[in-house]
């Protein structure tokens, strides 16, 4: 079993390191091409600030859970609950993440893949060879759409066989101010196009007869994701992390990079949509609602940029995807390193074996989603909309419950000595212990019932 205790485990060099990853692996598909669109149909600025209060109600609290527990640990999810208690259940729960992180990772990279296609098909277009717009989530073209996930699962394995600090560290630290950069650029560009302003104000102008109890469910399963909570990929990333290190307050800035970046996404993707409706193109249904987002993505954005023609369109089109690449690559590699920590933690692998053995099971599993894209949408459902909730329940009842919370208090100590005369700790326990498992629980079995009915 266990021969971790020999083997010695990574580290992240640097506290900007560790936020740098994490952060990564929050922002993401999720942040730029999710939640705009999610947030314009569901009453705007009203969907933000609902978005925002469970992020900080139930995603902040569960994220210091999970880091301590990584922490504490020094393992992958299976092996922390392992070592943290006597039960037999709680690594199975454990289990149930790395679960997770496979199905999702299985099709994320077959988005991930799309964004990359679509990168070469800006370049190619302006260069006048081809446009393969049809081509690419099309799934008569199979084998582009495996193709394109395969090249990105490639990417994303050799990032993984460098290790924590060597491959993921190094990774991020150009890649996240690469991606700030291109989103702020862009953002300044397209605020000053014609039909900006009316973007902007159907993204922000709140319209609070929206919230209903759809949208709480729909906040509560983007707030996980988006987050990268309740698999126990901060579990690993937070066994790499340095006792020196105060928890809450590393959580706090990784929480706020991704509220941040999901918001300027908005602010890219918004103006975009209404100056492709401005020339003419399609953006919304027949009822009015806006187009889903993958649609809006990959349909109605690529023809804008080709539209704006030129080294305009080239320099747009392609930015735009490269930038959607960077963040899907950061947010791949955390969702690949949970099994492949699991691997070496529980089953002695070596790091490089672990990495190619369980990046080449998911890419079967993946090319086969390439020919039935429609898989994406039940694999999500279960693994992201039901598994993530799930697995940040169990992590609230094991920290409550079964780990208690004075060893959660002792493990966060280290990196924040004030620790007994703060008031975070008293209001985080409340928050595991009561308030967070009962609206997750809640959401949960609301979303299993609508399911089933
Ligand atoms: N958070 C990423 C996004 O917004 C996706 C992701 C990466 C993820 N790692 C995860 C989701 C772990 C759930 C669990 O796109």
């Amino acid at each position: 079993m266990a021969t971790s205790t020999t083997s010695k485990r990574g580290n992240w060099n640097s506290k900007i390191g560790f936020i740098l990853a994490a952060a990564g692996s929050a922002v993401g598909l999720g942040n730029i091409w999710r939640f705009p669109t999610v947030m314009a149909e569901n009453g705007g600025a009203a969907f933000l600030l609902l978005y925002a209060a469970l992020v900080f109600i139930v995603g902040f609290p569960v994220m210091v859970g999970e880091l301590s527990i990584g922490r504490k640990s020094q393992r992958n999810p299976v092996g922390a609950f392992r070592a943290l208690s006597e039960s037999k259940f709680f690594p199975l729960v454990g289990f149930w993440g790395v679960m997770c992180g496979v199905a999702i990772l299985s099709f994320y990279v077959i988005v991930a893949g799309w964004t990359l296609g679509y990168f070469f098909e800006q370049i190619f277009y302006s260069a006048g060879w081809f446009e393969w717009a049809e081509w690419v989530a099309d799934t008569d073209n199979g084998w582009l759409n495996a193709g394109v996930a395969i090249v990105f699962m490639a990417a994303t394995i050799s990032i993984i066989l460098g290790g924590v600090s060597d491959g993921i560290e190094r990774a991020v630290k150009y890649l996240m101010p690469m991606l700030i950069v291109i989103l702020v650029i862009m953002i300044g560009y397209v605020l000053f196009q014609p039909g900006a302003g009316e973007g902007i104000r159907a993204y922000l102008i709140p319209d609070f007869s929206a919230i209903n109890s759809d949208l709480l469910l729909a906040a509560m399963g983007q707030a996980f994701f988006s987050l990268s909570l309740g698999m126990g990929a901060l579990i690993t990333y937070g066994s790499y992390l340095s006792k020196k290190e105060n928890i809450p307050e590393v959580a706090g800035y990784v929480t706020l990079a991704d509220i941040g970046i999901a918001f300027m996404a908005g602010l890219l993707i918004m103006p975009a949509i209404f100056m492709a409706q401005a020339q003419g193109l399609t953006v919304f249904n027949e009822d009015g609602s806006l187009f889903a987002g993958a649609a809006l993505i990959f349909q109605v954005l690529p023809e804008l940029f080709h539209n704006m023609g030129g080294i305009i369109g080239l320099i747009f089109g392609a930015s735009f995807f490269f930038l959607l690449s960077i963040a899907a690559l950061t947010s791949s590699i955390s969702l690949l390193e949970v099994p492949t920590a699991y691997a070496i933690d529980e089953h002695g692998l070596k790091r490089k074996t672990a990495a190619i053995l369980i990046g080449s099971g998911v890419t079967v599993i993946s090319i086969i989603i390439a020919f039935d894209t429609s898989l994406i949408g039940t694999i999500d459902f279960i693994f992201s909309d039901i598994g993530l909730p799930l697995g940040g329940f169990m992590l609230c009842i094991f920290l409550g419950y079964f780990w208690k919370m004075g060893n959660a208090k002792l493990e966060m100590e280290k990196g924040f000595d004030t620790i007994n005369d703060h008031w975070f700790f008293p209001v985080w326990s409340i928050f595991i212990r009561f308030i967070c498992p009962i609206l997750i629980g809640i959401i949960l079995v609301t979303t299993i019932i609508n399911w089933l009915s």
